[in-house]
């Protein structure tokens, strides 16, 4: 039987993801780039920093803004969406997800956040949560964000279980990559056209019953 569960936050736990787009879409119309819902695919699980580097590359800006300029960007953006999750509350916690967490405590199931969002712990307190997570991880703590699989290994470490012995839950590409690379056992939130067709996948967070994630588990 898994030991722990180690989620994703935007996209998995609340409507977070929308949110980024829209700020970084603001961003990306100031500065003449334009990005689509496609492309923001890739942004999905990717930290702030890591975010606004691709975004300038796809339009052939990077060479324009200087350090300085790129820290006042990242922090622009922020702003737009720090003021944009401020009544985010226990109503925006998406379907499923408040009786998963409290399934899994009541198996003695550890749960942490592994998310790259270094807004997490803010709104984990805005839905009424944070009691639910036994350890979350600072992002800024990490050699290398996601696809890189250091902030699962970092979650299954500070709540003292082997990665083998972890799900783990993500709506992005980079995620799921960072998921397998750990040795966790993934779950995609989503399609298979953005996460891939191998691993078990959910169209949205109703369908994450404590029983569908024993069903997962043991049919590994
Ligand atoms: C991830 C999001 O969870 O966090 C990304 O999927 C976001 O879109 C990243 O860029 C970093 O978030 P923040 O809040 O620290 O800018
Ligand atoms: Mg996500």
């Amino acid at each position: 039987m898994f030991k722990g569960v180690l989620f994703d936050l935007d996209g998995v736990i609340t409507d977070t993801a929308e949110y980024h787009f829209l700020a970084w879409k603001k961003l990306a119309d100031d500065l003449g780039i334009s990005i689509d819902r496609e492309f923001n695919e890739r942004l999905k699980g990717v930290s702030r920093e890591d975010s606004l580097a691709l975004i300038l590359e796809h339009g052939n800006k990077q060479d324009d803004i200087n350090t300085e300029q790129f820290a006042q960007l990242a922090k622009e953006k922020n702003e737009n969406y720090v003021e944009m999750i401020q009544a985010i509350s226990p109503k925006d916690i998406y379907p499923g997800i408040l009786e998963l967490l409290t399934d899994l405590k009541n198996n003695g199931i550890k749960i942490a956040l592994a998310s790259a969002s270094k807004n997490g712990p803010l709104l984990l307190d805005k839905m009424e949560i944070s009691h639910f997570f036994d350890a979350i991880v600072d992002p800024a703590s990490l050699a290398a964000g996601k696809p890189a699989p250091d902030i699962f290994l970092a979650a299954a470490s500070a709540v003292d279980i082997d990665i083998k012995e972890a799900i783990g839950i993500e709506d992005a590409a980079a995620g799921i990559q960072a998921i397998k690379a750990s040795g966790a056992l993934p779950i995609g939130v989503g399609e298979a056209k953005d996460l891939g067709d191998d691993i078990a996948l959910v169209p949205d967070t109703s369908h994450l019953s404590f029983s569908y994630l024993t069903t997962v588990w043991q049919g590994k």
